[in-house]
């Protein structure tokens, strides 16, 4: 009666990899339980999702070597393996909310979220190569774009570019506090899209700062976005407070790749019981103040609850 957060599947959207080819499921080494998915597959596992009540997803893209260069053109090919699996999704369940993905990485030969010319991040010319993927992206039929990438001043061109493109329904979901973190390793994995060389310290937050995301915020919420995410989470419980107590945006919070597999390899060697720990981390994460929380648990605690 008197307890003051209740998690739901509701508050939970599903990140989910995709590889080209068909009848792949093959599972990321350093995330149990979570797998790289062939379109085919993807549509049965996001179908089956569905029956368990999870309605929000945020697929990512693994991307063959040959076709990453410096630009990521690959990002807004519109015969690409991401492309045409937004339209295929969204075709098969009309009634899921997509997230979709905007940043250069998975298709950089870099492995940075930004043109990189003589080690250097180039920002402004990132600009132009984020604002044909989110296009091709809601051209798609997109429902939120997620801007991953850290580069200043995104947030208004995208919204620019999506508007002029015809599509002011299509809503922003900004990684606004994005913290240079040793947690992303291994999504990394999952994709390949670990940097060639330096670090993303130049474009990412340093976990030693909590003021700066006042700043992030206050620019991304002028910019005209939706949505206001903290990433990583766990270690960042009090960027989630400080953004609910100063802003009305919804607040998403992104439970990442490392934090899901610290919990899974110390519940495969029997040190803590992953359920019960699964739980703790989500209501953490909810109690802090995030309204929607991106979660490799989504399925685990849907059917959990089932
Ligand atoms: C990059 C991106 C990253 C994640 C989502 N988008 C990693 C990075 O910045 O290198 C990490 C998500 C996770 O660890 O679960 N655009």
């Amino acid at each position: 009666m008197v307890e003051e957060t209740r998690l739901s599947v509701d508050d939970l959207i599903f990140p989910l990899f995709l590889v080209e080819g068909k009848k792949i499921k093959q599972e990321v080494l350093s995330m149990p339980g979570i797998y790289r998915f062939s379109m085919d597959e993807l549509l049965i596992e996001i179908g089956a999702c569905i029956e368990l009540g999870i309605k929000s997803f945020a697929p990512f893209p693994s991307i063959d070597q040959k076709l990453k260069d410096s630009y990521a053109s690959e990002s807004h090919n519109r015969q690409g393996l991401y492309i045409r699996s937004i339209g295929a999704i969204k075709k098969q369940f009309p009634e899921v909310c997509l997230v979709t993905d905007v940043a250069m990485d998975p298709y950089s030969s870099d492995g940075h979220d930004g043109i990189v010319n003589s080690g250097e991040i180039l920002n402004d010319e990132t600009l132009e190569v984020l604002g044909k993927m989110a296009l091709a992206q809601a051209q798609a039929g997109t429902d939120i774009i997620g801007p991953s990438d850290m580069m200043d001043g995104r947030v208004g061109y995208l919204r620019e570019v999506l508007d002029q493109g015809g599509f002011k329904n299509v809503s922003i979901m900004s990684y606004t506090a994005k913290y240079a973190s040793a947690f992303y390793s291994p999504f990394r994995d999952a994709l390949d899209s670990a940097p060639k060389s330096g670090d993303k310290k130049t474009y990412q937050m340093n976990p030693a700062n909590q003021r700066e995301a006042l700043t992030e915020a206050r620019l991304d919420t002028e910019e005209g976005a939706d949505f206001l995410m903290v990433k990583p989470a766990l270690s960042y419980l009090d960027v989630i407070k400080l953004l609910k107590d100063h802003f009305d945006l919804p607040i998403a919070a992104y439970n990442v790749s490392g934090e899901y597999a610290m919990v899974k390899a110390a519940a495969q060697k029997g040190w803590l019981d992953g359920d019960k720990i699964m739980l703790e981390i989500l209501t953490s994460i909810k109690r802090a103040g995030a309204d929607v929380i991106l979660s490799y648990f989504a399925k685990e605690f849907a059917q959990l609850k089932d």
